[in-house]
């Protein structure tokens, strides 16, 4: 055996050594399976042997789960439910053969037992947790559109009850030693090293090797009212955006009422349709595999050394200013933060003080912590501070000869190398860098709002930025810990222009008479986290007016939606949020209420359209405006994209981002689709050339798994 060993001592307690070879961490993968089921069959067979402890080799955990990449493929390989539901059963008889195999089986687990690895758990008859400050148990497969189904579903309620298992599996959550131990999970907690000490003491004792559940009597509350509860609230959350979730409750409604073996099957029928579905592929896909490649920085420029930032210049002290500011501090890095005049500066700076003293009153900071943080950023308006600073970022006006002034400024006190990052949001870079002295060293950093939460940021590559810029500029999100992704230049990149054609079709959808109720409801049953109206207040209108008159150039018909924002904009609603007025009206300590004067401006319609059109016209601008970054060679790389929209503005995640939401339908239906809306709702709608002749070749964005 190549992952296992079976080793009986002369008391006839067998070891089992689980140490996945080639992996860092213990997965499980059929070749894993295989030999589970051969040693299992020894115990069985062997008259020897009187108990089994199953153990780690790996000093990291127990078993982080199933090895996700075969379930990624699943649905690319057009898996069917019907295999589907036969690969929960493959799992599933490998455990029952576990449990039923005659002999007490312990588990001694040194930690992290997550998924599949604690299903394998929940088959033995004895758990023993190390109680380490990293050991965690939990059933995640929610969370990747999946569910426990190697047999989570049915023995978790059975022995902690359906109360305290549906939330566990409906969250993913990681539950810690002390919990576990409280919960019943698992029987015992060990001192470090001493798991398997403790599982040779259970086996000694001469246990009934059976489950609790393979005893005659045994029932579980039925819980119907805390089940019903559960799914309506779920529904609520998901608008039935997700399977998943109601999958796990229709496992436990159904399932667990039944004979193990029966409820068994109930979860590798739900499993199946999960498998064969695309949200599964979305989610871990984009969620886990890009995010991961992300991370780790795949798409820096290679070859070329690390060079963290030493000390930053942040030039322009607004909303942007502070934020990143605040990040650069937090992440260590001195940072001179300049604004037009001292005041300003000094006040930005008071703004962060007053976060952190709160965060050191709620106890999450320590005060020394916040003194040095503090004391890394230097107020100023005097550009002769930016003398050793080796990067630059400005976040001043979104004004092209404000930026351009500031830029002069701030190069002549650089040194020559400095990297200089504009956070623009919607100025192509290559236009700001004719004004630069270095355009190979001039960037685009785009930061997202507000920047101590959004993780995501989006490097620039202008004509002229040369690879080392970029390099430095990716160590730099690293530093700040922020999933960078990397675009080509022009007007509002990618991340703005895709937003900037959701909040106009919001726009337009106003302006067609379509209630501003029904939009936002409508939007957020998408899975939106914001509707079109409240995000362009969050931009605020008068810079969203600025970002649509620089980025609808390119699109045909989309002086509509330009008009409506210079129309709120006169009607004094100008700066969204900030100003408390915009779409919605902000009072003071109470919930945001759309506008009621917005019923005068756009009269609401006698005819309303139905919720799933608007849902479709709200994902299908954005996803057709991504597919357009893509043929204006914006966005190279799909994840990317991708990841961009789940990160930058929240696009869901069930469909796995932009430009897999058409993947998910095939670009031929989509075309039709849009081809469709734009009959009926204008141009913008119309798919390009390019598109109908990738349609017709009958390609995907993300190239066939082979
Ligand atoms: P803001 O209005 O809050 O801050 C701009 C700051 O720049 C102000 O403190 C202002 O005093 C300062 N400033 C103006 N002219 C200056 C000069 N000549 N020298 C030095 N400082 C000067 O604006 P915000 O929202 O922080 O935006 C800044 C930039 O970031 C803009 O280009 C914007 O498009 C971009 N951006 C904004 C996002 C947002 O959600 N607010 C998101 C991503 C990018």
């Amino acid at each position: 055996m190549r992952h296992l060993k079976l080793d009986t001592d002369a008391q006839g307690v067998a070891l089992l050594t689980i140490d996945v070879a080639d992996r860092p961490m213990n997965v499980l993968m059929p070749e894993v399976e295989a030999e589970l089921a051969e040693a299992v069959a020894r115990v069985r067979a062997d008259a020897g042997i009187r108990g089994l402890i199953i153990v780690s080799g790996k000093a990291n955990g127990f078993i982080a789960g199933a090895d996700l990449k075969e379930f990624v493929e699943a649905y690319e390989r057009k898996t069917t439910q019907a295999q589907g539901a036969e690969r929960s059963r493959q799992f599933q008889r490998l455990f029952r053969s576990l449990e039923t195999c005659g002999k007490p089986v312990a588990i001694a687990m040194n930690g992290l037992a997550l998924g599949g690895g604690l299903e394998l758990c929940l088959a033995g008859h004895y758990r023993v947790l190390s109680d380490n400050p990293k050991a965690v148990v939990g059933l995640p497969e929610c969370g990747i559109g999946l569910l426990p189904g190697a047999g989570g579903t049915q023995r978790l309620p059975r022995l902690i009850g359906v109360e305290n298992a549906l939330p566990m599996m409906l969250s993913g959550r990681h539950v810690k030693p002390a919990e576990a131990l409280k919960l019943g999970i698992v029987h015992e907690l060990a001192t470090p090293g001493e798991e398997v000490a403790v599982a040779r003491r259970w086996i000694d004792s001469q246990p009934d090797p059976r489950q609790p559940w393979d005893k005659p009597g045994f029932r579980v509350e039925p819980a119907s009212v805390f089940i019903a509860e559960t799914r309506a609230s779920t529904l609520r959350e998901t608008h039935g955006n997700y399977p998943a979730p109601l999958a796990i409750l229709g496992c436990v409604a159904e399932g667990v009422p039944l004979p193990i073996d029966d409820g068994l099957e109930v979860e590798a029928r739900y499993f199946g349709q999960l498998l064969a579905g695309p949200v599964a592929r979305n989610l871990i896909r984009t969620t886990f595999i890009n995010r991961g490649l992300a991370d780790k920085l795949a798409r820096r420029p290679k070859g070329i050394d690390k060079a963290p930032a030493q000390k930053l210049a942040v030039l322009g002290a607004g909303t942007m200013g502070g934020g990143i500011a605040f990040a650069a501090a937090q992440a260590g890095i001195p940072v001179v933060l300049l604004d037009s005049s001292g005041d300003l500066a000094e006040r930005a700076k008071a703004a962060i003080s007053v976060r952190l003293a709160q965060d050191v009153a709620k106890g999450r900071l320590a005060q020394d912590k916040a003194d040095a943080l503090l004391a890394r950023i230097t107020p100023t308006a005097d550009y002769a501070l930016l003398a050793d600073c080796d990067f630059a970022i400005e976040a001043v006006f979104e004004d092209a000869a404000i930026k351009a002034q500031v830029i002069a400024r701030a190069e002549a006190a650089l040194p020559a190398t400095a990297v200089f990052a504009s956070n623009t949001s919607a100025l192509p870079i290559g236009g700001l860098a004719r004004t630069s002295l270095r355009p190979g060293q001039f960037v685009g950093m785009h930061f997202f709002s507000p920047v101590e939460r959004m993780v995501l940021v989006e490097i620039i590559a202008g004509q002229e930025t040369r690879p080392e810029t970029l390099a430095r500029t990716f160590d730099l999100a690293g530093q700040l810990k922020k999933t960078p992704i990397l675009v080509n230049d022009g007007p509002g990149f990618y991340s703005t222009r895709v937003v900037n054609a959701y909040i106009n079709e919001g726009l337009d959808l106003l302006t067609e008479g379509v209630a501003p109720a029904l939009i936002e409801d409508a939007a957020r049953q998408a899975g939106m986290p914001v509707g079109p109206l409240a995000l362009a207040d969050e931009v605020g209108l008068d810079l969203g007016l600025k970002i649509a008159r620089q980025v609808d150039t390119l699109e045909a018909g989309r002086s509509r939606a330009v008009a409506t924002l210079d129309q709120m904009v006169r009607q004094g609603r100008r700066v969204g949020r900030k100003s408390g007025t915009g779409f919605y009206d902000y009072p003071e300590g109470g919930a945001k209420r759309l506008w009621p004067g917005l019923a005068a401006l756009y009269p609401p319609a006698a005819e309303q359209p139905g919720v799933e059109e608007i849902k479709q016209r709200l994902l299908y601008a954005q996803a057709l405006e991504a597919a357009r970054c893509v043929e204006d060679g914006v966005v190279t790389h799909m994840p990317d994209g991708d990841l961009g929209s789940l990160l930058g503005w929240g696009f869901p995640s069930y469909t796995g981002g932009t430009l897999s939401l058409i993947d998910t339908l095939g670009i031929a239906n989509f075309v039709e689709a849009c081809e469709r809306l734009a009959a009926r709702h204008g141009v913008h709608f119309a798919p390009s050339a390019w598109l109908k002749e990738k349609a017709g070749r009958g390609e995907n964005f993300y190239p066939p798994v082979v």
